[in-house]
């Protein structure tokens, strides 16, 4: 178990954080739209070893990037595995492993995340690939009368059963239950139910006999509906979160690695580097985001071989502010 208890620790070392690279097909394929380039295998290797390359990034900001299923097949141009480049450069690959949220019968607002069949096996493929560790995301939507029992009973029980296969054969399970920011509820309800999730999910955890030790958690961050007039400071998101978490989450998780889950760039940088400020926590406060760290390389790319540069320079810069932010060293001005 020591082993898996090194690498979680190895991922939310401070002043470092993950890459979550790990868009689906069909999100990509929306990221690549918004920036008019055509989701292409060859497409989708370019831009992402860019970033793999982006050496001062990698070497002194990310510790691990979680990966699709054919990234992690995938080689550089070079011919190199990009697992590799990423293993290079001193940071950890990592694996989406679940297949996706579906509709939950009976339930339809309600999703359940499915992956479990099979798991095993694609563990054992993929730790033989070089994956460190895995990613699930189960997701809990916020309307008036939802979340019901059933769903966050249903995707807790799903993200143990995961989370103890990853154990058992080596990888370290990132435990992600995401709820949603979209709707139009309060804070304090999303508060509500996020501490009931994760009151669930760690019971779940701990009753399949996970070692707490050898995970990362992936939550939201506890925050307005998108929909919602109302806009919290981030100090008050940043007490909030940390107030709901030393409620649920037990002091033996070593790191929580935030999603950005629709945030800007700036909030979720400012938000993450609030609670860090706030300090003196019995868990390492990190990132883990998709959004907030490839948007604006994203568009800098825009899918040219010429923009590379500027591109891996533009998510430098984004992997170092929230770098800054794990450490409650981030200042607005640091931006300009
Ligand atoms: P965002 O930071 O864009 O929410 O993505 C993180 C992620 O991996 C969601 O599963």
């Amino acid at each position: 178990m020591s082993n898996l208890e090194d690498i979680a620790k190895q991922m939310v070392a401070p002043g470092k954080g993950i890459l979550a690279a790990d868009e689906s097909s069909g999100t990509i394929k929306k990221r690549f739209d918004s920036i008019s380039v055509e989701s292409t295998e060859e497409n989708r290797r370019n831009y992402r070893e860019m970033l793999f390359q982006s050496k001062n990034a990698m070497e002194n900001y990310i510790s691990g990037v979680i990966l699709f299923d054919e990234t992690l097949r995938q080689e550089s141009k070079n011919g190199q595995p990009l697992a590799e480049v990423i293993a290079n450069s001193g940071s950890l690959p990592g694996i989406k492993v679940d297949t996706g949220a579906k509709d939950l019968a009976f339930n339809s607002n309600e999703k359940i995340t499915e992956g479990l069949d099979g798991l095993r096996e694609r563990l054992i493929e993929y730790f033989n690939l070089g994956a460190k560790f895995a990613k699930w995301r189960a997701v809990i939507t916020i309307e008036d009368s939802i979340p019901s029992d059933l769903c966050i009973n249903a995707n807790a029980h799903a993200l143990a059963r995961y989370a103890a296969l990853c154990q058992e054969n080596g990888i370290v399970p990132i435990v992600e239950p995401e709820v949603l920011m979209d709707g139009e509820h309060t804070i304090e309800r999303c508060y509500e139910v996020t501490k009931k999730t994760l009151d669930v999910v760690f019971n779940e955890l701990i009753a399949h006999g996970v070692n707490l030790k050898g995970i990362c958690l992936k939550p939201n961050m506890i925050i307005d509906g998108t929909l919602t007039s109302e806009k919290s400071s981030s100090k008050t998101i940043a007490e909030k979160t940390i107030s709901c978490f030393k409620e649920v989450v037990p002091e033996d998780v070593p790191g929580i690695v935030f999603l950005s889950g629709g945030q800007t760039e700036i909030e979720a940088t400012e938000n993450l580097d609030q609670m860090n400020k706030i300090g003196n926590l019995p868990w390492n406060l990190s990132f883990s985001y998709g959004r907030a760290l490839q948007a604006s390389a994203l568009q800098a790319w825009s899918g040219k071989v010429e923009n590379e540069e500027i591109a891996s320079a533009t998510f430098d810069h984004r992997a170092k502010m929230n770098s800054l932010a794990t450490l409650g060293k981030w200042e607005s001005e640091l931006e300009k």
